[in-house]
């Protein structure tokens, strides 16, 4: 990212904080990067760092192989935020002592602070909630430290060295459980290391442009549409860095939500005049799908045909101007953190219908990898995507086939698809639909008995699946209002053949996964 905006280190101990960490840095309008725990003196200072935060994790300081720091990075003289492991692993680097606070301390605590708030916690209460998770303690700040506030078991829960600015914190300012956490972070920001908060993601657009143009030239580029946040605000990006040089490809597989493809159409091709090849597949596809019912041979099957009728559009795209071909890819910056290399260009399976083949030989344009799924909404609604585009629930790649438990024949791919419909609507007039993380319905082909006037009738059972979550890891079934289910179940059965039953997953994930295949 630009060498105009302060940039923040996040230093990565292992624990499930350091997203949340950068996370809530960019929201103090601050760009951030996760860097891992190995990272050099030199490399900190190459990547231009205005400040370093040190993270949580599982670890004890005191453990053998705990994970630790390049002792030279704490005498760059660029600030440091220590976060609970990270503050414990500061101490006892600079001569404090790290010891068992004897009953540790999980979840909230009362932190106490002294007549002299310090840096972190000026403007903030005396007496404050905090979020805690930890065994040791700080008991004994380093020297130049002075100790800021206490909670009953950690006597030195806040500790600051203003004059070689490193501070550190025994509780996590990161989670919502502790009120005054994101103060302190933009104090340690912009009191603590002097940052100026000039970071948006609407702010890098125009560098995110430039960087495409620089990397394709006058090339023609490739982008596999999908109707999903990613591939749409990468296109979008794409699209007004080098205009007519981009192509992009929907295949309908016939797998497809409602109206999907006519939505691509339309805000693609009518309305930013993209260069769109819709590729209208279903009976190809339905046809490899007859008789397949285990869920990995669908997804497999999809893949394989997908793959083919994508090379058939690049091979069109590329026939007269033999050179470097370009793939546009909606990665995001958790798929980098996860795939454990930010520098290396991988594609990830999830991102497209089984993932594209190394050997399709394309150089990669990922113009989202440093950027987290909310940021990418914010840059889709300012190019100028549809709300319902950008706003819209994560649909995997096989589409309705993986929610369709059996057989696939058009007719049950009707049902689900119409089903799915109704669920939509539903959700979207109780204005419910932006707190789930996916809503849909699963079509059972098994056979459930049902009563029409004086005939019993036999159909299919629709399952409702609504969860929340924050990134798919993990879920939990939507606790959605009585009122709500019962106008979904009747205008499912009313208006949708075969179905004659509608049921509730009250699953949570796990045990359960979000998708029923
Ligand atoms: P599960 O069902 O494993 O799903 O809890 C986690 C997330 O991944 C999505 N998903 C897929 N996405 N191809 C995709 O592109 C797939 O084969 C696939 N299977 C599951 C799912 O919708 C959820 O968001």
């Amino acid at each position: 990212m630009s060498r105009e905006f302060d940039r923040v280190l996040v230093v990565d101990f292992g624990a499930q904080y350091a997203q949340l960490i950068a996370r809530r840095v960019r929201e103090a309008h601050v760009y951030s990067e996760i860097v891992p725990h190995t990272i050099t003196p030199d490399e900190v200072r190459e990547r231009g760092a205005a400040a370093i935060i040190l993270s949580g994790g599982p670890k004890s300081v005191n453990a053998e192989g705990a994970p630790r720091i390049d002792p030279g990075i704490l005498q760059l003289g660029v600030p440091v935020l220590g976060i609970c492991y990270g503050q414990q692993l500061l101490a006892a680097d600079l001569g404090g002592t790290v010891s068992k606070s004897g009953i540790g301390e999980y979840g909230k605590a009362g932190l106490t602070v002294g007549d002299d708030h310090g840096v972190l916690l000026e403007g903030t209460p005396d007496d404050q909630t905090v979020w805690m998770s930890h065994f040791d303690a700080v008991v004994e700040p380093p020297p130049g430290f002075v100790v800021t506030a206490a909670t009953d078991t950690s006597p030195c829960a806040v500790i600051e060295d203003r004059e070689r600015r490193l501070f550190g914190v025994q509780f996590h300012p990161e989670v919502t459980h502790t009120p005054h956490g994101q103060d302190v972070l933009r104090r340690f920001l912009y009191e603590g290391a002097g940052l100026h908060p000039d970071w948006t993601p609407l702010n890098v657009i125009d560098e995110l442009v430039e960087r495409i143009r620089d990397q394709v030239g006058d090339r023609p580029v490739l982008c596999g549409l999908s109707g999903g946040v990613d591939s749409s605000v990468a296109a979008a990006l794409v699209h007004r860095a080098v205009g007519d040089q981009l192509t992009c490809v929907f295949v309908d597989h016939g797998l497809m939500r409602h109206d999907e493809g006519t939505q691509v159409e339309q805000t693609f091709r009518d309305h930013f005049g993209l260069h769109l090849v819709m590729r209208q597949e279903s009976g190809r596809f339905l046809d490899a799908l007859a008789g397949v019912t285990d869920p990995e041979a669908k997804r497999k099957v999809i893949g394989e045909h997908f793959i083919r009728v994508f090379e058939d559009a690049a091979r069109e795209v590329y026939a007269d101007t033999p050179g470097t071909k370009y793939l546009v890819q909606g990665t995001l910056y958790p798929d980098v953190i996860e795939s454990g290399s930010d520098t290396a260009s991988t594609i990830k399976s999830h991102h497209n219908v089984g993932g594209l083949p190394e050997d399709l030989d394309f150089d990669l344009v990922e113009p989202l990898r440093s950027l987290f799924k909310d940021e990418v909404r914010v840059i889709g609604e300012e190019l100028g995507l549809p709300e319902d585009m950008v706003q819209r629930q994560p649909f995997p790649g096989p589409g309705l086939a993986v929610r369709i438990v059996g057989d696939i024949t058009q007719q049950r791919v009707d049902m689900v698809r119409a089903a799915d419909r109704v669920v939509l609507e539903e959700l979207r007039r109780a204005g419910l639909e932006r707190e789930l993380w996916q809503s849909f319905a699963a079509l059972l082909t098994v056979r459930s008995v049902g009563v029409m006037g004086d005939e019993r009738t036999y159909g299919h059972p629709v399952v409702l699946r609504a969860v929340t979550s924050e990134d798919a890891m993990t879920a939990d079934w939507a606790r959605i209002p009585y009122d709500v289910l019962e106008r979904i179940s009747n205008r499912v059965i009313n208006e949708v053949p075969g179905v004659n039953r509608v049921v509730l997953d009250i699953t949570s994930k796990p045990p359960g996964t979000i998708e029923w295949e």
